[in-house]
């Protein structure tokens, strides 16, 4: 009897921890724009980090995998790799996750530093590769997504400002790699607007493209009148500036 009473008070007081995983699980919480970036503390192949807090005032680029030595995350962390400089030049640290152990971690980024590919030559992976093998900090960032398998769609980019704030966010599906050169030019396009609160970045923008003025002031549609504008448009609600190197300041 005692027995049995036993059971029932252990079933009463784990069903509430049960529970709420699960409702955690069904609604994962993803920060979101604007959104402080949640820290955590973990350790890496370049060590322990503190996230955001290490990275200082650069941008941070966190980018998850849901295992390691999986073929399509393989060919984003070679890439990334490419492009690192690229990133540094931005002023933008490049931090990657994936949901397995660390001893793993270093034996994939052995493994991909030894690939040829594309015939670039081999890449050094300077960029941490962070251990998260109990799924702490893909569920702190709302990555794990309920009705997948656990961990598959562990496929985020969070894009983080030097605030630490989070300003874009993507995921993408375990059977699509993601795209550097976009993750490039989210980047740009970021600290673009960011120095010119009155500049746009259209769709299919790349740097050196027209950009487009959300507020033109009364000295701007004044220069729109002339034949020399450096403003054209498609609509009064569609302006360009065709000049993006410039200064914005009214001419
Ligand atoms: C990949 O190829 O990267 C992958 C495969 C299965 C699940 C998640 C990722």
């Amino acid at each position: 009897m005692r027995f049995i009473v036993g059971i029932l008070i252990w079933t009463l007081s784990v069903t509430p921890i049960w529970s709420q995983k699960k409702t955690n699980m069904e609604s994962p919480s993803v920060p979101l724009i604007g959104d402080p970036a949640p820290s955590f503390v973990a350790e890496s192949t370049n060590g322990t980090i503190h996230f955001p807090a290490d990275f200082g005032r650069n941008w941070k680029i966190l980018f998850s995998h849901p295992r390691d030595f999986t073929p399509v995350c393989s060919t984003e962390i070679l890439e990334l790799a490419h492009a690192e400089r690229e990133f540094e030049k931005l002023g933008a640290k490049l931090v990657v996750l994936s949901s397995d152990k660390l001893e793993t971690h270093f034996a994939w980024k052995t493994a991909l530093e030894e690939i040829d590919y594309k015939d670039r030559g081999p890449v050094k992976i300077n960029f941490p590769l962070v251990d998260d093998q109990a799924y702490e900090i893909s569920d702190l960032y709302g990555m794990s997504h309920p009705n997948a398998k656990r961990g598959k769609n562990i496929r985020g980019v969070f894009f983080i400002d030097r605030e630490d704030r989070v300003r874009a966010i993507y995921f993408y599906p375990a059977e699509i790699g993601r795209n550097t050169e976009e993750t490039l030019r989210t980047l740009i396009a970021l600290q673009k607007t960011d120095d010119d609160f009155n500049v746009k970045t259209p769709a299919n923008w790349y740097p050196g493209d027209p950009v487009m003025i959300a507020y033109p002031n009364t000295l701007m549609e004044e220069n729109m009148k002339r034949d020399d504008s450096i403003y054209f448009q498609y609509a009064w609600f569609m302006i360009f500036w065709q000049n993006e190197n410039a200064s914005s300041a009214v001419p």
